[in-house]
């Protein structure tokens, strides 16, 4: 742990440019998809994070040849040998990303069989996989759960079925489009999720020969082929670490150009941003030209001065506000006069992180119920799912330890907004998610440095 410490002198604001690519949370199922298609697939603008790494793994295990483009950060995955792995080789793989449970489908379809590890990922609740597995029953696959991890088979193969969600679960979606590509028949998924991440997936797998509907009310059809073949993409820019910057310029008074960012992916942040109190400017992407270099798009975010307004804002599926958005922005909202209100309708466990904030002399009091908004499903049931912020408060420095990936990103927020020195220790893990974020740091002016 102590090697893995990054010391933030904070109360300078952020000045700068960066830019963001792939989202990490398409990247990775695009990368999964890969194993549908019977030619070598091309992803670009691929960023090097741990997550890529760990499906790199996983399918390298499975036979998949992956390798580096000719451009920066396109990955080339060659699928014509794929190979079942053994259960010591993928469980090294275990407790690293919740991402392995995506291979379900595609290697029932490509092998009749398929092992999954323990699964990882963030520790923000208990993360269930029920609707997955009811899903891939749905389909025909059996499933055994064995204390290594899952053993799943599809002896009369996988076939086209009608089937709801309890709720627009982004993985289950992401589980139900992967397996019902390739299944017989046709699929009808209601309550479905329909991130951009998830409309990004589609058009990968429309280019690879699958026939996917996308309905009004959340409703996905799908016809079932016999093929696919390889895609190229290029895919969405990653609107969570976009946000992420943005939250940092405006808790430090700062001002970021995110370039890469895209104001369609983040109408709803961008709501809620203004009415904070920031001000932010849209630069649309301009093709170059003979004699014309082009203009790569973004949004510039910034402080403008004077003093932030408190909000209620309320945490959702698409196209609300994202969960993901939530934990860099408080740390803003310590900064805002008046009472803001979060209610967390994602995940029941969401704001643990809050603490460490109040160690640093924020005001926030997280309650059981439904603040602010219409009850959600966690109501009732005792999690401690709102909270309201008092603010302005003036931060200062403290020890803070990393728990996951969003709220490590809103702890290092805080520290480069508080007065003084701060050691936050176990930075490695925002590696999983924000690509070469101490660079970006570095280039914004942060000062920040490894002890
Ligand atoms: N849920 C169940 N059962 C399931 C699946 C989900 O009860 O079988 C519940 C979850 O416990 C949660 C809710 O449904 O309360 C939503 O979970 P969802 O399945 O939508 O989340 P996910 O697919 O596991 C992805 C992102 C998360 C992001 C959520 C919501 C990836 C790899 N992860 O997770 O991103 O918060 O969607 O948008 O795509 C992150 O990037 O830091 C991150 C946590």
């Amino acid at each position: 742990m102590t090697d893995d410490v990054l010391v933030v002198h904070g109360g300078t604001p952020l000045e700068g440019r960066i830019r963001v690519r792939g989202a990490k949370n398409l990247v990775s199922k695009a990368m999964v998809a890969a194993l549908l298609g019977d030619t070598p697939s091309r992803l670009f603008d691929v960023p090097r994070i741990r997550d890529v790494e760990v499906v790199r793994g996983l399918l390298g295990l499975h036979g998949v040849k992956v390798t580096d483009g000719t451009e920066d950060g396109e990955l080339v995955f060659d699928p014509s040998n794929v190979e079942s792995a053994s259960t010591d080789q993928i469980n090294v793989h275990a407790g690293s990303s919740r991402i392995p449970i995506l291979f379900c489908g595609p290697l029932l379809h490509r092998l009749g069989h398929a092992f999954i590890p323990d699964l990882g990922g963030c520790h923000i609740g208990p993360r269930p996989i029920d609707f997955h597995l009811q899903a891939l029953r749905e389909f025909g696959a059996t499933v055994d759960k064995t204390p290594e991890g899952l053993h799943l088979s599809a002896p009369n193969g996988l076939h086209g079925t009608k089937f709801a969600l309890p709720y627009p679960s982004v993985g289950a979606t992401e589980q139900v489009l992967l397996t019902a590509v390739m299944a017989e028949g046709v699929t009808e998924l209601r309550n479905a999720a329909v991130e951009p991440e998830i409309i990004d997936l589609i058009c990968i797998l429309q280019k690879m020969g699958a026939i996917i509907k996308v309905h009004t009310d959340r409703v996905i059809e799908i016809q079932g082929v016999k093929k696919l073949h390889g895609y190229t993409h290029r895919p969405i820019p990653d609107r969570i670490e976009a946000a992420s910057w943005a939250a940092a310029a405006l808790a430090t008074r700062g001002h970021v150009e995110v370039l890469g960012a895209q104001q369609a992916d983040m109408m709803t942040f961008l709501n809620i941003f203004r009415s904070v109190g920031g001000e932010y400017e849209v630069t649309d992407a301009r093709p170059p030209k003979l004699g014309d270099p082009g203009q790569e798009g973004g949004i510039r975010f910034w402080h403008p001065g004077g003093e932030l307004n408190a909000v209620a804002l309320e945490t959702d599926v698409h196209p609300g506000f994202m969960t993901d958005w939530q934990q860099p922005l408080v740390v803003a909202l310590t900064q805002a006069r008046g009472l803001s209100i979060v209610h967390e309708t994602v995940y029941e466990q969401r704001l643990g992180y809050t603490e460490a904030l109040n160690t640093m002399g924020a005001n926030i009091q997280v309650y059981r119920d439904c603040l602010g908004g219409t009850p959600c499903r966690f109501g009732r049931r005792n999690f401690k799912h709102s909270a309201v912020i008092a603010g302005p408060s003036k931060l200062h420095a403290a020890d803070l330890v990393i728990p996951d990936l969003r709220a490590g990103f809103s702890h290092l927020i805080a520290a480069l907004a508080a007065e003084g020195t701060s050691r936050v220790y176990g930075v490695d893990l925002i590696n999983r998610g924000y690509e070469d974020f101490e660079a970006k740091l570095s280039d914004l002016g942060a000062h920040v440095e490894r002890p």
